[in-house]
């Protein structure tokens, strides 16, 4: 794992861009895997800004989110294709249609799963996956537990994560109780991880990802397993790892 922490936000954003602007130099056809949650908005921005002025292109590229809300409308302001399209997609020269989030309205949630890891096995694996981190350690919406699963599947959200993300609904109890997401063998397939944390809040489970055992109890630490890991810390997120 490469580790790397930012006492500069401007920087901790900048290095993750250049991380991706360099693979679609590359490879212009390159085939990101893509997160939400606040982390990444930052280097979604960046990326804007670089696309604007031409230092990057996503005309050719092809995208796969890691995770949906289950139940809530497409077009819901908290949905996952809501935010990629308002943070992202509708900002740069992607080609919407080649930009995938699992549907999570669709009428068999179960085989929505199967065809969404279908799709990855027939055109994937995915050259980048972004992360960010879970409170609780998950990963995409892998929540930690006796087991986890490997393929894209239907979770139950914890409580401590319908918590987390209770601050972007009206109530906790608009925040949907299921998602679907990919699981953890499918986000290690990627070529390489890109793993974002900030903030103090998060330090102690950084470290327990990082650095700890390898254990379902914090899906993070199953990272450790892959071979081209890159993580990108700010000062805070970073605190317990020196
Ligand atoms: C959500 C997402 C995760 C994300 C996590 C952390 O639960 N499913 O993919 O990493 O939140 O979010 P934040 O970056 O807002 O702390």
């Amino acid at each position: 794992m490469n580790i790397y922490t930012f006492r500069d936000e401007e920087q901790f954003v900048q290095t993750g861009a250049n991380l991706i602007s360099s693979l679609l130099h590359t490879n212009p056809r390159a085939k990101l895997g893509l997160a939400t949650g606040s982390t990444p908005v930052g280097l979604y921005a960046k990326l804007i800004e670089m696309n604007r002025q031409g230092l990057v292109s996503f005309a050719q590229t092809t995208t796969y989110n890691l995770d949906e809300y289950v139940g809530l409308p497409e077009n819901h302001p908290e949905s996952y294709r809501t935010f990629m399209n308002e943070k992202f997609f509708h900002h740069v020269d992607i080609q919407i249609e080649r930009t995938h989030v699992p549907n999570g309205n669709a009428a068999n949630p179960e085989e929505e799963c199967l065809n969404y890891d279908k799709m990855l096995e027939e055109f994937g694996p995915v050259d980048l996956q972004l992360l960010g981190l879970g409170h609780n350690g998950h990963i995409g919406f892998n929540e930690p537990g006796e087991s986890l699963s490997g393929g894209t599947h239907v979770v139950e959200l914890q409580e401590k994560t319908r918590n987390a993300n209770a601050r972007f609904f009206p109530t906790l109890d608009d925040v949907p109780t299921h998602a679907i997401t990919m699981g953890v063998a499918t986000i290690l397939k990627a070529r390489q991880i890109l793993l974002l944390v900030r903030g103090e809040d998060k330090a102690e489970i950084v470290h327990r990802a990082l650095k700890g055992p390898i254990t379902t109890a914090c899906p993070a630490s199953l990272l450790q397993c892959h071979p081209n890991v890159v993580v990108l810390l700010d000062q805070g997120a970073g605190r317990l790892l020196v």
